[in-house]
């Protein structure tokens, strides 16, 4: 069943926090020449026209996209994704994963990204045939089997973004099985989990989604998790905020996040809060 439409959530809280996480990754590891090659297996549509009825319903760009719109930045990760998104947020698109990774690829690495929905794999062909480059590759498959069937790389320096919608409770465990698998054989592979924050009313899956991250959280040789909440956690709040596990995460990665989103919260208002804890360190 596919019924997640990611063009109703466009751009949100959640959409920033893992846009940053995922932009900071990348950054990293540009920092070397040496090619890398990256994973991206729920990567959807691509980009966002913000004008179309999908992301009008409910305009959730509101609650991330349009607080940083303008911004100046301090933090220098804010400061890289602000100067690649402002130009195409000046179009009234929201650069999805796939068009932020387009626009950060360098000519010496590769790249795979994995959509399932019949309608989504034609906008992300086309979003990848318009920004991308010829080693971009796109496949319409399921995105932890071909994560699976395509790690560990060659070069093997890289790292994954693992963004599912979460529809069925059981894909909170497939996401921890299928990354163990993957860190077993590819042990200092980058690996990018967003997941949400469900209120009470959500318990099942709140509970699914616990016992995910803390699998996820010693899978790897070290990982942090990185949350935003935006709301109170009342039994009704759906979800109140959201958060990245990172597993093997770069040197400072989280002083640049944390830096980063300290300045988002602060153009988000006071409701806004970001908090960062290392779930497993090189010592442990
Ligand atoms: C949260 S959205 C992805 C958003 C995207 N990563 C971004 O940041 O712009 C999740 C996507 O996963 C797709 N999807 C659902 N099940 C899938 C599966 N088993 N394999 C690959 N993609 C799937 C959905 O169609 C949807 O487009």
């Amino acid at each position: 069943m596919l019924s997640y439409r990611h063009a109703f959530h466009a751009g949100n809280h959640a959409d920033i926090l893992k846009h940053l996480a995922w932009l900071g990754v990348i950054s990293h590891l540009k920092r070397k020449a040496k090619p890398f090659v990256l994973f991206d297996t729920h990567a959807g549509g691509g980009e966002y026209p913000l004008n179309a009825d999908y992301s009008q319903q409910n305009k959730e760009y509101l609650t991330g996209m349009s607080a940083l719109q303008g911004a100046r930045a301090q933090s220098p990760l804010l400061e890289e994704y602000l100067h690649l998104n402002q130009p195409i947020w000046d179009d009234n698109v929201y650069p999805g994963s796939p068009r932020l990774l387009c626009e950060a690829l360098r000519a010496q690495d590769h790249a795979h990204l994995m959509e399932l929905h019949p309608a989504e794999i034609d906008h992300l062909q086309q979003c990848v045939v318009q920004h991308g480059h010829d080693q971009i590759a796109v496949h319409h498959r399921d995105g932890l089997e071909g994560l699976v069937a395509l790690t560990p790389p060659k070069p093997n320096r890289g790292a994954v973004l693992i963004d599912p919608p979460y529809e069925q409770i059981d894909e909170y465990p497939q996401v921890a099985a299928k990354t163990g698998k993957v860190l077993q054989r590819w042990a200092n592979g980058q690996v990018v989990v967003w997941y949400p924050l469900l209120s009470e009313r959500a318990a099942p899956k709140a509970k699914a989604c616990k016992t995910m991250v803390e699998t996820l959280a010693v899978a790897g040789k070290t990982c942090f998790t990185a949350e935003l909440v935006v709301a109170e956690n009342t039994h009704d709040a759906g979800m109140y905020g959201s958060g990245v596990c990172i597993i093997n995460p770069a040197f400072q990665l989280d002083e640049y996040l944390t830096q980063a989103m300290q300045e988002v919260c602060e153009l988000m208002g006071s409701h806004a809060r970001f908090s960062l804890t290392w779930r497993k360190t090189e010592a442990a």
